[in-house]
């Protein structure tokens, strides 16, 4: 039948999901990830919190769950995250900035090793920036200047040679001062001949404010000789949702769709969850909510069907 994955791959794109592990045991939830997506992101489970909870110590029993899912579904992985300010444990944020370095180094190479071979990409840094476009003065950046970007890059490279490497952030969707910070950090990579080879766009939306430069600034990234993938969309409503809301959400998923198939070097776009029921926007925005495609029952909602025509 009918399949975002289906429709998508004729397009020479891919149609992702981000999956827990506790999803895992919803067969509802399941049955609509393995039919209608070919990519999974790890939603929690590759992060440094969960992969090496103390310094030294590896943990990675949650993350192969993940991959050994899309394994048996057919599903390629993007690798989330290897470096991030947050959920990262306190005993990184704690050590002595002498050694930051070192540990960075030897987290990314002990998870891309593991993982190598296993996932088509990797979230090398996520969330670099502040919303001004200046750098976040987090504990990697405190202890090597913005340098720590470029090391964390080479690093995964060689780790994991053919993983496809990319910077990720959130309200770099348009043309901004973050996306101009993440333009000129990546042609200032590239220049250098860092591994960089693609910039995720999380593209978590508020109803109705799906930037109209997305397109083009998803253009100028890709002049850059790097690709861009929608990472993390979703969509969020203010609750209750009512039938106009839903009717203005499908026009701005068909917006998303049609900005990366508008794009050459747009080679996807992930959903931030399945459905209405396991999206992470309730809990992290107070009083928002029904911002996926599928329904806290897991019917699709008008999104699904404008994504669907679409593709
Ligand atoms: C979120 C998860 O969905 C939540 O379960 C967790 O509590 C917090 O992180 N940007 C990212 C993702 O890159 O890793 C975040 O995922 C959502 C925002």
């Amino acid at each position: 039948g009918t399949s975002l994955k289906s429709l998508a791959e004729a397009k020479g794109i891919y149609f992702g999901t981000a999956l827990t592990q506790s999803n895992l045991s919803n067969s509802t939830l399941t049955a609509v990830a393995s039919s209608q997506f070919d990519m999974v992101t790890p939603g929690n489970e590759m992060k440094w919190d969960t992969t090496e909870p103390s310094n030294g110590t590896y943990n990675f029993a949650p993350g192969d769950a993940i991959v050994s899912y899309a394994k048996a579904n057919g599903m390629r992985v993007r690798g989330h995250n290897l470096v991030w300010h947050s959920q990262l444990p306190s005993w990184v944020s704690s050590l002595p900035t002498s050694q930051v370095q070192a540990a960075m180094e030897a987290h990314i190479t002990t998870e891309a090793t593991h993982y190598k071979g296993q996932v088509y990409s990797w979230d090398v840094v996520n969330e670099p920036f502040n919303d001004d476009g200046t750098l976040r003065q987090d504990v990697f950046y405190t202890a090597m200047g913005s340098g720590y970007i470029a090391d964390a890059l080479r690093t995964a490279h060689a780790a994991d040679p053919n993983a496809k490497l990319y910077l990720n952030d959130y309200n770099i969707e348009g043309e901004n001062a973050k996306s101009d910070a993440m333009y000129n950090l990546v042609a200032s990579l590239k220049s250098q001949g860092v591994p960089i080879d693609g910039v995720g766009l999380e593209s978590h939306f508020i109803l109705g404010q799906v930037p109209s430069t997305m397109k083009a600034n998803m253009q100028r990234f890709t002049a850059l000789g790097v690709n861009v993938a929608v990472t993390e969309l979703d969509d969020r409503i203010q609750l209750p949702a009512t039938a106009a809301n839903l009717t203005q959400q499908a026009t701005d998923y068909a917006t998303v769709i049609n900005d990366c198939l508008g794009v050459s070097g747009c080679v996807g776009v992930s959903q931030w969850g399945v459905g209405d029921a396991d999206s992470w926007i309730p809990g992290a925005f107070s009083g928002y909510g029904a911002a996926t495609m599928y329904d806290s029952n897991y019917q699709p909602k008008p999104a699904y069907t404008a994504s669907v025509t679409a593709l």
